[in-house]
């Protein structure tokens, strides 16, 4: 199987191939989603709450995001990784560029950040010293206190048109992919046809490039309510590795996310 760079996904959005990614945090499950057809692992700062069960993504330290990306990196061979720059470790291009300094240096491929017109000087800055970029819009995890809460964004139509444009400055920055959080189907769509970069979704419909979940959503052991944009997929199948594989499958077959999965 190919070993997946930005290339390859760019191809991917080009001939019609969904992207594939789920996040992981060690390396037994970054080989076994791998070896399950995975074509993108993210270490999100969502460790915070899966791993770590903190009550939000803020409390994650950089050391941290350099530990689990370091274990992950032993466990991949093919799959391009993504680590998540954390809370406030990028609050200018040169705090930025020293921290995913040290997260490629620990085995990412692509370091992702979360905003729009804030973090475009840093896109630029971090693309000038060849690291590729992933931007993230929609609903930001790290701003939940400012949005009030893990609420679907771009419903209003002047917020809409701000994460379009939002979107155009980030590639025009230099941002090779994009991760859409929780916006409304038609509005994901116009994002993924208008931009040459590829569009990743989560809770925000079918037509984006690729979806993404939380690993451990999409294996029912999140405690507590799961988000509507998730799904189990251990029932009907006999295994964490069938599981895994059934999401890649359906991801590349169009038969997920449904509109139960998505806003409208
Ligand atoms: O931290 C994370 O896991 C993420 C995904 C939800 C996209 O940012």
């Amino acid at each position: 199987m190919k070993t997946i760079n930005i290339s390859v996904l760019h191809q991917m959005k080009s001939s019609g191939e969904k992207i594939a990614c789920l996040t992981a945090y060690d390396a037994s499950f970054a080989t076994l989603l791998e070896d399950a057809g995975v074509d993108v692992l993210l270490v999100g700062d969502s460790l915070g709450m899966v791993f770590q069960g903190q009550t939000s993504t803020l409390p994650v330290t950089i050391d941290a995001m350099v530990y689990h990306t370091t274990c992950v990196a032993r466990g991949v061979q093919r799959a391009l990784l993504i680590a998540d720059l954390p809370f406030l470790s990028y609050t200018s291009p040169d705090r930025a560029l020293d921290n995913a300094g040290r997260l490629m240096a620990a085995g990412a491929g692509m370091i992702k950040l979360e905003g729009g017109l804030r973090i475009v000087e840093t896109v630029r800055r971090l693309g000038q010293w060849g690291i590729p970029v992933c931007a993230h819009l929609g609903l930001l995890p790290q701003s939940v206190h400012k949005l009030g809460g893990y609420r679907v964004q771009g419903r209003d139509p002047d917020q809409a048109t701000e994460i379009l444009d939002h979107a155009k400055a980030l590639e025009e920055a230099g941002s090779e992919l994009l991760v859409l959080e929780c916006i409304p189907v038609p509005l994901a769509k116009r994002i993924t046809t208008e931009l040459k970069i590829p569009t990743i979704g989560i809770g925000a419909g079918i037509y984006c490039d690729g979806q993404i979940l939380v690993l451990y959503d999409m294996l029912g052991i999140t405690p507590g309510k799961r988000p509507r944009f998730s799904r189990d997929f251990i029932p009907g199948n006999n295994s964490i590795r069938e599981s895994v594989a059934t999401f890649v499958s359906e991801v590349k077959a169009g038969t997920f996310p449904q509109l139960e999965h998505s806003y409208t």
